[in-house]
């Protein structure tokens, strides 16, 4: 359901307090597909309510999984033994890009799958040859008409299988079609992002044979059966990211807790080489700034890279720090419709190909401006808190795919942000 509100943020002090994160949407997708794997009940914790993880479960639904969400516990609790259904229809798939990891597990558990081809969306073409490419050299036979994907397979057998790319969303579709099948997989120059390892915890919890994952290699032998269990989803790494920003360009003092810090110092090395202070301590991690910034030049990669996630967040930081820096995008082609909407509120940023021209300017001042996608949206709201005035951020359903109570959130720590329906 997109729900055509509105965020009105006024220029805010500096945030101070906490912050609690949620459980990570780019691990709770893959997992909650993963569930198919199994005809017995998985509950899933740490979840977090959004959106996206709505879509992906009225998917699962669609196929015949019985689930619950229990919102204030952040619980799914999952049954996937009653699936029959195969296909699924483009208005949902097309909704979120992450439904076509169903396509890995149901070709394991039940041979076959029909599944729409994702469009492409406001940051790229975001193509799915290389998760197509692993099925096939697992031995799917694949058919593509009008639009849409058949996968076929009797019997899929193990492979080794070289990713272009170190594509996320392949590397873990792979993942879920080999660890059925007869025999070894090995998948080289796969990702190596937090939410593969997570993913393969559970898969491993559930009995699946996996070595190497967070490394480039990943090792898979194949067994014939999973089973039902219980498993916690990692911190969201990039909520987090953006509530440090948030600390950053409000001079403000955050501590934000549940956070794993290994996966954030990308964020943090980007931020303290703009001299703001950041602590680690255990699942917390605190933000701090007063002084002047430096402004410091990003480039983002595959993870241990800078996220691309974080682009847009933190390019409001640099449009405010002083000094000129360049962010070069590799990931995403499309990847910088926030410059726009940043320029509307006073930012002084020129796109060339894949880089960003970011001159910090004195101040921003608040207008009407349009979320063009989640992380723009993030963005948005970062510069918004520091801008003169107030602004007005529509299409806000955007942000709410990957952010679970984000005007509560910053309100606690001094936000003034409301939501207009
Ligand atoms: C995931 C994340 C998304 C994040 C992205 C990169 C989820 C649900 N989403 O998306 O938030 O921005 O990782 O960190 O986890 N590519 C191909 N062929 C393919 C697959 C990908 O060329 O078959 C290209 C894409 O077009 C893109 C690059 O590889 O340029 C990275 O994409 P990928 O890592 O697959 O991202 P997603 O899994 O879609």
């Amino acid at each position: 359901m997109i729900v055509m509100g509105k965020f009105v943020v006024e220029k805010s002090g500096p945030l101070k307090g906490e912050v609690v994160v949620d459980g990570a949407k780019n691990s709770a997708l893959p997992v909650l597909a993963a569930t198919i794997l199994t005809g017995e009940e998985c509950v899933i914790e740490n979840v977090p309510f959004l959106k996206d993880v709505e879509i992906m479960l009225k998917l699962l639904d669609l196929l015949g999984a019985e689930s619950e969400f229990i919102a204030d516990e952040k619980k799914v609790i999952i049954n996937c033994g009653k699936i029959e259904n195969i296909s699924l229809p483009y208005e949902l798939v097309k909704k979120i890009r992450a439904s076509f990891l169903i396509a890995g597990p149901l070709l394991s558990r039940f041979g076959c799958v029909k599944i729409q081809m994702p469009g492409g969306c406001q940051i790229g073409v975001r193509p799915v040859d290389l998760h197509l490419k692993g099925f096939s050299l697992l031995g799917a036979d694949i058919k593509q008409e009008h639009g849409s994907i058949e996968i076929n397979s009797n019997v899929l057998k193990g492979d080794n299988i070289y990713l272009d790319f170190p594509s996320v969303g392949a590397t873990e579709n792979i993942i879920m079609a080999a660890v059925l099948a007869k025999g070894e997989t090995n998948i080289s120059n796969c990702s190596v992002e937090p939410e593969i390892v997570d993913l393969v915890n559970f898969l491993s919890k559930m009995g699946a044979k996996i070595e190497g994952a967070g490394t480039d290699t990943i090792k898979i032998i194949g067994v014939s059966k999973l089973s039902g269990v219980k498993h916690k989803i990692i911190s969201d790494r990039i909520e987090a990211g953006t509530y440090m920003i948030g600390a950053a360009a409000t001079k403000g003092d955050l501590l934000i807790k549940n956070v794993v810090c290994e996966h954030l110092r990308p964020v943090t090395a980007k931020l303290k080489d703009m001299n703001v202070n950041v602590e680690e301590r255990g699942s917390e991690i605190r933000v701090y700034s007063f002084g002047d910034l430096i402004n410091t030049d990003i480039k983002t990669l595959p993870f241990p890279g800078f996220p691309t996630d974080m682009q847009a967040p933190f390019m409001s930081l640099m449009a405010i720090t002083k000094g000129t820096a360049i962010i070069n995008e590799t990931i995403f082609e499309n990847r910088f419709m926030h410059v726009g909407e940043l320029n509307r509120m006073g930012a002084d940023i020129k796109v060339e190909s894949k880089s960003a021209i970011v001159k910090g300017v004195d101040k921003l001042t608040g207008t009407q401006v349009k979320a063009t996608d989640l992380r723009a949206g993030a963005a948005l709201i970062i510069s918004a808190l520091a801008a003169e005035g107030e602004t007005e951020i529509s299409d806000i359903y955007h942000i709410e795919r990957g952010y679970c109570n984000i005007e509560d959130k910053l309100r606690k720590v001094g936000a003034k942000i409301r939501k207009i329906e």
